[in-house]
């Protein structure tokens, strides 16, 4: 019989650009099972979207009784409960001096989050990151340089976008003692606004709190400090991309918590709703009461059955896994520390909670990228799905549910292991 991935190639185009051939049959938490009978351990979570493992039972009866009740309402159409109890919920759950607007995906999130800086400072300027990763439409894409294959043949992209150096402490090419966050990383915002941008001119700098497809990297917190009061002293709003970190994925609900630094508006999505597709910007109160009604928008944003997920979402992740996460994210993250005084192969072991990676170098600390892939298909052949990362794709993320159990961890850690030791 035809495999799923090859009837797949015949009526879809290449450019969804799938990580692996495996056609699944379906999943329960920690697990995936194959159309060819394999019981797959998932530490890619769907890309950090099954944050509370495949098909929760919570997850599932919130969902159906939803499914029974209203499957659809329209947000711009009418008012229905899962939509304004979510809100509330995330209200009360980021200060209560906040609103919430919801869209699909991460990078309608963010596109929105741009248009709502741009709409209340009234200025053009954008400052992104190096390395970050932000969408796939031309308003994310703009401001996305993890890879210039996602922008290749579409510059002409957004104007006025500039972008600043992401403290990458393992690569710097800074004069880094291991301790304090180099003085360029601060100073370049000073270069920027005396020799490109003015800084009453920028509207907003984005930034993921925890850089995802760049390479699970995590900034000094005095880095985020600082980039918060060049934000207050020139009135620029900070945003946080917290697609890929929120909703429990860092041993706290969003990863801005650890630094404790408040963005004026961030994002997420991914594992807001445990797979349904929903996306939320979350933002001071102040501004969202001017964002005024036209001025943005969208048909499916907070489906209720998605909203319903969401809220269901939230509650397990306070009761139980978000604690989980962190206890289970100590053990993983030692572990792989063992691994790499084992296997010179592990440049570094990084990332908070179950936001995890090792990176992969050769014998002079280069990047290497066909070693980080063959460890990821020789993991996938061994029963353990794993997910490359980083500007050089030499980076293997460790993105397990947080519900995942210690003997789940033993048994990836087992199999990592066998596969670095044949290599
Ligand atoms: C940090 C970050 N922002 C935005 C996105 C885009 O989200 P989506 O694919 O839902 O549009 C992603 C997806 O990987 C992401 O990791």
């Amino acid at each position: 019989m035809e495999s799923l991935y090859e009837r797949c190639k015949k009526v879809m185009p290449p450019v969804s650009g799938r990580a692996t051939t495996l056609g699944v049959l379906g999943g329960k938490g920690s697990y995936l099972i194959t159309e060819d009978g394999r019981k797959i351990l998932d530490f890619a979570s769907g890309v950090a979207v099954c944050n509370l493992g495949h098909n929760n039972e919570k997850i599932v009866k919130a969902a159906i009784d939803q499914v029974n009740t209203l499957i659809h309402g329209g947000h711009n159409v009418v008012y229905y409960e899962s939509y304004v109890a979510l809100a509330e919920k995330l209200v009360e759950i980021t200060g209560g001096d906040t609103m919430v607007y919801f869209s699909n995906s991460g990078a309608e999130a963010n596109e929105g989050a741009l248009k709502l800086a741009k709409y209340i400072t009234k200025r053009p300027g954008i400052i992104a990151f190096k390395g970050s990763f932000h969408g796939r439409t031309l308003g994310t894409t703009s401001i996305t340089t993890s890879n210039s294959e996602y922008r290749k043949n579409y510059e002409g992209l957004l104007p006025s976008v500039y972008f600043a150096e992401y403290p990458y402490l393992y690569r710097t090419s800074y004069k880094y003692d291991g301790r304090n966050c180099p003085k360029e990383y601060f100073e370049q915002f000073n270069d920027i606004f005396k020799k490109i941008i003015e800084p009453y001119s920028v509207a907003a700098i984005i930034m993921e709190p925890i850089q995802g497809e760049g390479g699970y990297i995590v900034p000094p917190v005095e880095f985020l400090k600082y980039v918060r009061e060049i934000c207050d002293r020139y009135g620029i709003m900070l945003i946080f991309d917290e697609v890929q970190t929120g909703f429990g994925r860092t041993g706290k609900m969003f990863a801005y918590e650890h630094f404790g630094v408040r963005p004026d508006i961030f994002t997420t999505a991914k594992g807001i709703a445990s797979g349904f597709p929903l996306s939320a910007i979350v933002a001071k109160k102040k501004y969202m009461e001017n964002w005024v009604a036209g001025a943005h928008g969208g048909t499916f944003g907070g489906n209720p059955v998605s909203c319903a997920a969401a809220l269901k979402t939230i509650e397990v992740l306070q009761e139980e896994a978000i604690e989980n996460c962190s206890k289970m994210g100590r053990i993983l993250k030692s572990k792989l520390e063992s691994l790499m005084k084992k296997y010179k192969c592990i440049g570094e072991v990084r990332g908070i909670g179950l936001m995890l990676a090792i990176e992969i170098v050769d014998e002079d600390g280069n990047p290497n990228t066909d070693f980080t892939k063959k460890i990821i298909l020789s993991s996938l052949e061994k029963g353990l799905l794993l997910l490359s990362c980083g500007c050089y794709k030499n980076v293997v993320r460790f993105i397990a549910p947080t519900t995942v159990s210690e003997e789940e961890i033993d048994k990836a850690i087992t199999i990592l292991d066998n596969v670095l030791e044949k290599l």
